[in-house]
């Protein structure tokens, strides 16, 4: 797996907390050229995130291309659960571009979290956008990624 391409799948899912910016990084990922799926919560009725995080896991498993997004309210339940599944490195990230591109280039992230309660829609989009174009570096981290 390198650097993300156009043609790979993004796999959109969030909890309660994440419905109205999950819906805004959807639209922005389709317009940027990105086949974006949406596997819900698609109401405010509460839900509980680790299931949301299972089934973009499970997503991925299959298609080891992929790259989530998962959203809750701080993103941390979202990456706690995803971080269950030994394929899975998901990483929090907010408005800090730097660490969004730290944690595909040195972790090779394969799923980026977001607290929704935490981040704008602005900022969201440019950390989805830096994650999503950045590659990961190999080299010396090639390792310690194997290692996880
Ligand atoms: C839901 O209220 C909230 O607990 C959840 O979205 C998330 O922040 C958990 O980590």
């Amino acid at each position: 797996m390198s650097n993300m391409s156009l043609k790979d799948t993004l796999y959109f899912a969030n909890d309660h907390a994440g419905v109205e910016l999950k819906t805004a990084l959807m639209t922005h990922a389709l317009s940027l050229g990105y086949e974006a799926i949406d596997l819900g919560t698609n109401t405010q009725d509460s839900v509980d995130y680790p299931d949301y995080a299972r089934i973009v896991a499970l997503k991925l498993k299959e298609n080891q291309n992929g790259i989530g997004i998962l959203i809750c309210g701080t993103g941390i339940g979202m990456s706690i659960s995803a971080n269950r599944h030994p394929w899975i490195r998901a990483a929090v990230c907010g408005k800090n571009l730097k660490i969004a591109k730290l944690a595909r280039a040195h972790n090779h992230a394969n799923v980026l979290c977001l607290g929704a309660r935490f981040i704008e829609t602005g900022p969201a989009k440019k950390t989805l956008e830096t994650f999503l174009t950045t590659p990961f570096e190999g080299g010396r981290h090639e390792n310690r990624v194997k290692k996880l």
